[in-house]
């Protein structure tokens, strides 16, 4: 099998953290070779972007907001997906293209066109092999944003933001079932977990 490069992507507070955990778990178990790494991030570009995007201090338009995302991506892409994938190595991103479909798509409404005119541009014919989308209902985020100590720009914003974001994930993942798989995030972490096992068995034909 070719080396994969795997997403995992959803509204915040949907239990990234807890379950990339889970998935670093199974590819130890495994013994497969794996690069764990983020989106916005992964670089020192991608970080340096990172920390101006999540500040809430930064006033950054639209397009421009969206570049910088894109800025990012590009040098994640060169200097450690690719590099990764050619050498055999499966990769793992906390959040890709996705999430700009999702927030400054949904979230923001920068047209998807301007958006899939970029992704052209950055990756073009590198798509994720598989995106485990997290799902939970609004109220879920909501609370578990509100826990938070510090909110991030994207954390600030209001519930209406999350559902547009939340619904352009769905929506995604529901016109191309065969890259997504939606796990319902909404459980006992004992049944999270089994869901993203099973996900990762069924890819890798375990
Ligand atoms: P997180 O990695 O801790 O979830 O924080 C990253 C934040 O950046 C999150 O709120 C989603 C947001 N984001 C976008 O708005 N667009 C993007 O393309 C990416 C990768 C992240």
């Amino acid at each position: 099998m070719k080396p994969q490069f795997i997403t995992l992507d959803g509204i915040d507070g949907a239990g990234k953290s807890t379950n990339l955990a889970v998935i670093k778990a199974w590819f130890e178990r495994r013994g497969l070779p794996v690069l764990f790494t983020r989106e916005p991030g992964g670089t020192v570009l991608g970080e340096a972007l990172r920390e101006i995007l999540l500040n809430p201090a930064t006033k950054a338009g639209l397009r421009a907001e969206t570049l910088m995302m894109f800025a990012a991506r590009m040098q994640h892409i060169e200097d450690v997906i690719l590099p990764a994938l050619s050498d055999g190595i499966h990769v793992v991103s906390d959040r890709f293209t996705d999430a700009t479909f999702a927030y400054q798509g949904g979230g923001r409404g920068m047209p998807s066109e301007d958006i899939e005119i970029l992704e052209h541009w950055v990756q073009g014919g590198l798509r994720p092999d598989l995106t485990l989308l997290l799902d939970v209902p609004l109220e879920v985020s909501m609370a578990r944003i509100g826990q938070t100590r510090e909110k991030d720009r994207f954390e600030q914003e209001q519930a209406d933001f999350f559902m547009r974001v939340r619904s352009v994930y769905l929506d995604r993942a529901a016109a191309c079932p065969e890259r997504y798989a939606i796990i319902d995030s909404n459980r006992s972490l004992d049944e999270v977990r089994n869901s993203i096992e099973k996900v990762l068995d069924r890819h890798f034909g375990c």
